[in-house]
């Protein structure tokens, strides 16, 4: 499915989301604080919009994805030396175990089909006292907002994205997966329960999306 979108996907993103993804990017980058030297795991990169941030803070970037689509898309276009693209499974991560000093998920987790497994992946390859940061589509805590945020996402989203991306489908699953994921807090129970520390989150416009934080024990 993703093959498919990767042509269009970031025109995509930035048209429904409003331009909003480019802030969600942002906070995204300073929740990892990525420094100098770091080594830093974007997870579900897809084209590397995400992972440009960290090069720029100075630390490298392995950008990971199974979607070959998605990577050519990414490697295709100027991007800084500092950032490698990597073909992997979020299930089975090619990395040696405490590999990486911070490891980031944007809206990828949704998307991979075991998040358990996911995130015990995303655990043995940081390093103990090393940081996650999960960036995900969320639920509003006002439930008239969230119902209004609902109908938005089954009727305006889906069309918008039949007349851009020629794809209807995987934009139909994009309402669903939303719907069905997690809210706030039962996701930081699963975060928790794979084994990480420290778990808590923050609503970045009002909820539409989370920011999930941890760290590695040890
Ligand atoms: C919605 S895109 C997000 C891309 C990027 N992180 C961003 O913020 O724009 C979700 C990505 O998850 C990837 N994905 C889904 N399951 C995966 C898995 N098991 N292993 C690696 N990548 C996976 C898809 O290929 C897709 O590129």
């Amino acid at each position: 499915m993703f093959d498919k979108v990767a042509d269009r996907y970031d025109l995509l993103n930035d048209a429904l989301s409003l331009g909003m993804d480019r802030l969600w990017r942002r906070a995204v980058a300073s929740a990892v604080g990525a420094r100098p030297g770091d080594l830093v795991l974007d997870l579900a990169a897809g084209t590397g919009a995400s992972a440009r941030a960290f090069a720029t803070a100075g630390a490298r970037c392995i950008a990971c994805d199974f979607s070959l689509g998605m990577l050519t898309k990414g490697t295709g276009r100027p991007h800084p030396a500092a950032v490698r693209f990597v073909a992997g499974d979020a299930l089975s991560l090619p990395f040696a175990d405490r590999a990486f000093d911070a490891v980031t998920i944007s809206f990828g987790l949704r998307n991979v089909a075991d998040t358990a497994r996911a995130l015990a992946e995303l655990r043995r390859v940081t390093r103990p006292g090393g940081r996650l940061v999960v960036c995900e589509f969320s639920h509003l805590p006002l439930r008239r907002l969230n119902a209004l945020y609902e109908r938005y996402l089954t009727t305006v989203l889906p069309a918008v994205a039949r007349r851009l991306s020629g794809n209807a489908e995987a934009y139909d699953y994009l309402a669903e997966s939303i719907r069905d994921w997690p809210a706030q807090r039962e996701l930081a129970e699963r975060i928790a329960a794979a084994g990480w520390t420290s778990v808590s989150w923050r609503n970045l416009s009002f909820g539409i999306v989370a920011l999930h934080r941890a760290r590695r024990p040890g």
